[in-house]
């Protein structure tokens, strides 16, 4: 058997762990077309998880648009209309629909120079990018007529930058109506996304049901884990894969990370300590990178929060121990790296990474 752990790419079965209740909450939730914005920390398991739903619905049609990358309207009119057409059995099915569907689009068939198949480029005939997208929107609610759909567009948190004002606007004049279709809103910038749809002032207020994205639970860790290393005649006790979880404060993609080597090496001699020490060695680039891309009063903010573990963060000897002089300059440190979404404040502070906050412990 190969090894079934994977800490890469979205994640199928069998490295696909449990989340029975979020497979059924977002299933009920599309059946009844509702909006979701679903959201968490980075590598947290969202895309898989949608997969995973859109695979066993039965009723509704799904379209799933990765937004990642995109830096325009344009772009996200193509993509989505890539994620419309590319199911459909011809390129000549998919010009004819497009051309009848489209009437503010022009649109060219070329060869993917790297899968050598054919695909349809979309571009704006006029300069009323607005138009276009209010054609989008419409040729969706057209194609519910015929069958339920979702229509998930993951990376949303990509829209913000694309310096245009009107786009949420425009968003919520045409999905308030659309009775058959559930848009599903992912991201991973949980400060952007939520005042997204949660500030009064913004267009996506309250458009969508807010779906934070849970962590796995232990239990459900555990009995996937051993039922797979029993399966790969590998022997491993729960007290390892359990301690695994609680290094990794139950973070899928470290925790898939973790037992992926434990299946390729075997327990280390050094015992899961050592396997972390060796992980936290190969992403130390990473993490240096991150550490760099803080100002000097955000590095002070980490150190702090990764030594305290959110408790008595602002008594004056634990500000002075990484040079703060004052609570307000900790504060404010701490509320620009929720901004950036390197800390989260669920009633406490706390890092969002659990490795970088163990790396963190270790700087000087
Ligand atoms: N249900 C799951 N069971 C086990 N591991 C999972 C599960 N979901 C995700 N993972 C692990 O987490 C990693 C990240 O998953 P995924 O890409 O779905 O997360 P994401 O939240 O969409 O990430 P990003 O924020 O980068 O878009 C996967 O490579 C996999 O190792
Ligand atoms: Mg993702």
């Amino acid at each position: 058997m190969k090894n079934p752990f994977h800490f890469t790419e979205v994640a199928t079965a069998p490295s696909f762990c449990n989340r029975e209740k979020e497979c059924q909450d977002l299933t009920h939730y599309i059946g009844n077309a509702q909006n979701i914005l679903l959201f968490s920390h980075r590598r947290y398991g969202k895309t898989s998880l949608i997969h995973k739903v859109l695979g066993g619905l039965k009723e509704v049609q799904p379209f799933y648009v990765d937004l990642y990358g995109t830096t325009s309207v344009e772009e996200f009119i193509a993509i989505t209309i890539r994620a419309l057409t590319c199911e459909m059995p011809t390129i000549e099915k998919a010009l004819g629909w497009l051309r009848k569907s489209f009437t503010r689009l022009t649109f060219q068939f070329s060869t993917d120079p790297m899968t050598g198949l054919p695909s349809v480029t979309p571009t704006l005939s006029g300069s009323d990018e607005e138009a276009a997208l209010q054609e989008l929107f419409s040729t969706l609610e057209s194609l519910s007529r015929k069958k339920n759909l979702v229509v998930v567009f993951d990376e949303f948190q990509e829209t913000s930058a694309y310096n245009a004002p009107y786009f949420e606007k425009r968003i919520r004049k045409e999905i308030q109506n659309h009775q058959r279709i559930s848009y599903l809103f992912s991201g991973s910038q949980r400060h952007m996304l939520s005042a997204m749809f949660t500030d009064t002032k913004r267009a996506l207020y309250k458009l969508a049901v807010s779906y934070p994205l849970p962590p796995i639970e232990t239990s459900h860790y555990v009995a996937w884990a051993s039922a797979l290393f029993r399966h790969g005649k590998r022997a491993i006790s729960e007290e390892i894969l359990d301690d695994v979880v609680q290094r990794c404060e139950n973070h899928p993609m470290y925790v898939q990370e973790f037992y992926y080597h434990l299946w390729e090496e075997g327990v280390p001699e050094s015992g899961v300590e050592g396997l972390e020490r060796a992980i936290l060695e190969r992403r130390a680039i990473e993490f240096i990178n991150l550490f760099s891309s803080m100002t000097p009063n955000q590095k002070r903010a980490m150190k702090l929060l990764a030594r305290c573990g959110g408790k008595g963060l602002f008594s004056a000897k634990n500000l002075q121990s990484v040079g703060f002089s004052s609570t307000s300059q900790a504060t404010r440190a701490l509320e620009a790296l929720r901004v950036r979404d390197d800390v989260v404040k669920n009633g406490t502070w706390a890092v969002a990474d659990p490795l970088f906050k163990k790396w963190v412990l270790k700087l000087a």
